[in-house]
């Protein structure tokens, strides 16, 4: 069973209005508890976002629970900037590490949650050990390419987030699952159905117009 006491959203933060950012991050804070923050490198994705000072920055202002997601090669490098700059979770890719297990004691031992991503094209085994009880506190299922928002959920996701979900069940793990990517009002469902219990969404919250309304109508889809 997750640690999360009912499903949740984590709006990402990289569909919002750059020049407005409280202004949208106030608009999802009265429902949402998650925000979710996209670290990219230009290396380990072919993209740039955002770094240490805008999370330090955002921190002062909402009390919102940070889910950090670096998409960045030597993501060890990096762990006590985000951790100092007010993250709550810091989860970091497999594919960028060779030693999981002393970046999550490293994220631990600084009192913050640690996650673990896996790329969809990376065979799902790979996340396995993450799966143990207490190996890990987030496994964030990616369901797109890691890089960009607005991409298509690839469907051969359900069947990864399935065999998660039942991982952890059997093992009696409390990680919260998370998916990242495509998550709009009908993914939401069957990621759901398949044992998701966090649901990252950039363009689906922060790209739409009205962004409290949308975050409504994703916990409506969700039965909530
Ligand atoms: C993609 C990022 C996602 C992205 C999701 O690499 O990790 O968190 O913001 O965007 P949508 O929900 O638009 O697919
Ligand atoms: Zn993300």
């Amino acid at each position: 069973m997750s640690s999360l006491e009912k499903k949740e959203l984590a709006p990402s933060l990289l569909a919002a209005d750059f020049a407005y950012l409280m202004k949208d991050i106030e608009a999802v804070s009265g429902s949402c508890k998650y925000l979710h923050l996209d670290i990219m490198d230009g290396h380990y994705v072919p993209n740039i976002s955002i770094g240490v000072p805008i999370v330090a920055s955002i921190r002062k202002h909402t009390d919102m629970i940070f889910d950090t997601h670096l998409m960045i090669l030597n993501p060890g490098d990096y762990i006590k900037d985000f951790a100092d700059a007010g993250s709550d979770y810091i989860t970091f890719h497999i594919e960028c590490t060779t030693n999981a297990v002393s970046l999550i004691s490293e994220i631990r031992a600084l009192g913050k949650k640690a996650g673990v991503a896996i790329h969809p094209d990376t065979p799902i085994e790979a996340i396995f050990p993450y799966l143990e009880k207490g190996a890990a506190d987030l496994i964030l299922v990616m369901c797109v390419r890691p890089g960009f928002g607005g991409q298509s959920f690839i469907r051969g996701s359900l069947s990864r987030i399935a065999t998660c979900r039942e991982r952890l069940d059997k093992n009696g793990s409390d990680a919260i699952l998370s998916v990242d990517g495509g998550i709009n009002t009908s993914t939401i469902v069957a990621a759901s159905e398949a044992g998701a219990d966090l649901f990252v969404t950039g363009s689906a919250v922060f790209g739409k117009e009205n962004k409290a309304e949308a975050a409504e109508t994703l916990f409506k889809a969700l039965g909530q």
